[in-house]
Formats: structure tokens, C-alpha cells, sequence
């Protein structure tokens, strides 16, 4: 196959973890004889630096071009702590997801047998943990009304969802629980939020065409008890966008490291893969940033872009061979161990596909 891929590498470790990826996706070119064009644009602060936006019209078009979009990390300290910023590089990731309509963000959470240790959680609670979080990512508080009034002294964010926004959201929640366990949770505040009320209705309403899935219907804030106490309880969870952004950090710690977890965000246009965590300023420039959930997205891309399975399946290969070998960057260390590069990371995975 031809496949275009776009490259927003973004700010901090954004590119280094990125360049491993890119490595590793080139050695399954090779070996499986497809042709791989990368197509490098610019976001977040780089992009604020060299043109003044964080998500410039000619990026926007790339990734329109592109099959799919590989995607770094946003942010950048200089901007975090300056609350009067009037362009912030986070604005590149919501204008960019907006435009490109990715209503659907895909955050799984799983655990590597040889890392069960490096959890927070005790073994016999995560165990067998295997769930999905489909977050919604075009609406909700994150796009609503917002403002001051009383000469500043007052703020208000608002929340707002269409019976269309979430409809279309459940509906690949209910597909997805049909082609894993049938198992259903929605998400929400419903005791108190009336969006959360459209949503409870409008889930409720799709149950009658998804007989076959088993829907149960959860609080928030038990939902947040209930991840830490017994993760592996939950298959697919969908839930709406500011939700979602705080469970699936919380759930994205249980496989043992943040510097794990991939994601993918699906919606009308190009989708988009990139890993849950952030550009870690701290580490940026060093080579010690984890590469895997950069490497698990490239391989959730083969998989959910292109319907390359034998190619995303080889990547989840390599990793896990890599992870049992010991073969990893300083976060995952045991005692004594060895730490890899991210750089060495992304040469060993690329030159095991390869053999
Ligand atoms: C995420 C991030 C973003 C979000 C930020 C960087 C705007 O935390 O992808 O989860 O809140 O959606
Ligand atoms: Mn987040």
C-alpha cells in the first residue's frame, strides 16, 4: 500500500519519541512492502515560535492530504505559567481536533505481563485488566461558552452537548463493547448535570437497537473508586470530553508507566494517533523518554487507519518482546537494570522487525 502520513511531532520529548516510531514504521514498510511518505508539519509552542499560531492553515491541509495523522506532544512551560497568554500551544491541539472533527478519542488501558510489578495498583487488582475509554473530544466544557463578567471577579465555563454529539459517540461504544466482551458503562453525572441527563436518555434510547450489549450506568466519581479498587471490572466506557480527560490519566497509570499507553482519536476527516502523555519538558532533549505509546500508536494506526493487522499486531510483538527482555528506557528499570535510550529503544524494535 501507498500510505501518507502526516508528522506532527509538537513540543518537548514530542519529537524524539516520534523519530522512534518513525523508525519502527519504516522497518514494517520494508518488510511487509508498503510505501511510506511522511509529510512533517508543524503545532503546539514550535509552531507559536516560528509562525505565531500553534496549528497553521498549511498543517491543517497536511493532515487533510494525509491517511493519518502521527502525533507527538503540546505544551511548553513557558506558556503554563503565564496565565494572560493570548495564544497558547494546547489552543493547536483543540482547533486541530475541531477541524478535523475528531469526535472520538480512543484511550485503552492494558497491562504488560512483565511489567504487572511496576504498577501502583497491587497485582490481584489489575490482573487481566484490558478496557477502552471512548472520550468525547469535540464538545462539552471544553468548547462551551466561556467568559468573566463583574469586571473579572466572576468566570463560567459551560457544558453543552447535543442529543447528535453523544448519539454518534455511543454508537462506536456500543460497536466497539459488540466486537470485545458486550460490556457497556456510560459515564456520567446524572444526578446532578442535565447534560449528563441527555446523555443517560440518549444511551438508554440505543439500547433497543444493541440487544446484544449489556449497558451498565455509573457516577463519575464512583467510576474514579471503582478504576483504582477493580480496573479489570470495566470493558468500554464512554463518557464525555472533560471526564474523560481525568479518568483516562488516572487509568493510564495502572499498566505501570504513563510513557506506555497509546491513543487514537477517530472522527469525519483524517483520524489521528498519538500517545496519552504529555511533551515532559523536563526530559526533552535527553534521550531517556519512554517511546512505546508512540510506537503503540503507530501500531493502533496500521490497525484502525489503514486495516493493516499483521503490521500492528508485529509492532505489539516487538514491544513486548522488548519489555520481557529488559530492553527499555530508565522509567521502566527493575533494580540494578539497565537503562536504554529512547533513541536505542526505537533502533532495537526497528532492527527486530526487520530480522
Ligand atoms: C489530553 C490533554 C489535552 C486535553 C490538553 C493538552 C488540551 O490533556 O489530550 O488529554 O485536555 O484534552
Ligand atoms: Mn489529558
Amino acid at each position: 500500500m501507498d500510505l501518507k502520513i502526516a508528522l506532527l511531532a509538537g513540543d518537548g520529548i514530542g519529537p524524539e519519541v516520534i523519530d522512534q516510531a518513525v523508525k519502527v514504521c519504516d522497518a514494517i514498510g520494508e518488510k511487509f512492502n508498503h510505501s511510506l511518505e511522511w509529510m512533517p508539519a508543524l503545532t503546539g509552542a514550535i509552531a507559536i515560535d516560528q509562525v505565531g499560531v500553534p496549528y497553521p492553515d498549511e498543517t491543517h491541509e497536511i493532515c487533510l492530504a494525509a491517511d493519518a495523522v502521527l502525533f507527538g506532544a503540546i505544551g511548553d512551560p513557558r506558556f503554563d505559567n503565564d496565565p494572560s497568554a493570548k495564544v497558547r500551544p494546547e489552543q493547536g491541539l483543540l482547533l486541530m481536533r475541531q477541524k478535523l472533527g475528531l469526535f472520538a478519542n480512543v484511550r485503552p488501558t492494558f497491562t504488560f505481563p512483565s511489567l504487572i510489578d511496576k504498577s501502583p495498583l497491587k497485582r490481584e487488582r489489575i490482573e487481566g485488566t484490558d478496557l477502552v475509554f471512548l472520550r468525547e473530544l469535540t464538545g462539552g466544557i471544553y468548547f462551551g461558552e466561556r467568559g468573566r463578567k463583574d469586571d473579572g471577579n466572576t468566570a463560567f465555563d459551560t457544558c453543552t452537548y447535543t442529543r447528535a454529539e453523544i448519539e454518534r459517540l455511543a454508537r462506536k461504544g456500543f460497536e466497539m463493547a459488540r466486537s470485545r466482551s458486550g460490556k457497556l458503562c456510560c459515564v456520567d453525572k446524572a444526578n446532578v448535570l442535565e447534560s449528563s441527563r441527555l446523555w443517560r436518555e440518549t444511551v438508554q434510547a440505543l439500547e433497543k437497537e444493541y440487544t446484544d450489549v449489556d449497558v451498565s450506568y455509573e457516577f463519575v466519581d464512583a467510576v474514579a473508586m471503582r478504576l483504582v479498587q477493580w480496573p479489570n471490572s470495566y470493558d468500554v466506557l464512554i463518557t464525555e470530553n472533560l471526564f474523560g480527560d481525568i479518568l483516562t490519566d488516572e487509568a493510564s497509570v495502572i499498566s505501570g508507566s504513563m510513557g506506555l499507553m497509546p491513543s487514537a482519536s477517530l472522527g469525519e476527516k483524517t483520524s489521528l494517533f498519538e500517545p496519552i502523555h504529555g511533551s515532559f519538558p523536563q526530559a526533552a532533549g535527553k534521550d531517556i523518554a519512554n517511546p512505546l505509546a508512540t510506537i503503540l500508536s503507530a501500531a493502533m494506526m496500521f490497525e484502525t487507519a489503514f486495516g493493516l493487522h499483521e503490521e500492528g499486531a508485529t509492532i505489539r510483538r516487538v514491544v513486548n518482546e522488548s519489555l520481557a527482555e529488559g530492553f527499555v528506557t530508565e522509567d521502566l528499570v527493575e533494580g540494578g537494570g539497565k537503562a536504554y535510550k529512547t533513541s536505542e529503544v526505537g533502533d532495537y524494535l526497528a532492527q527486530k522487525i526487520r530480522k
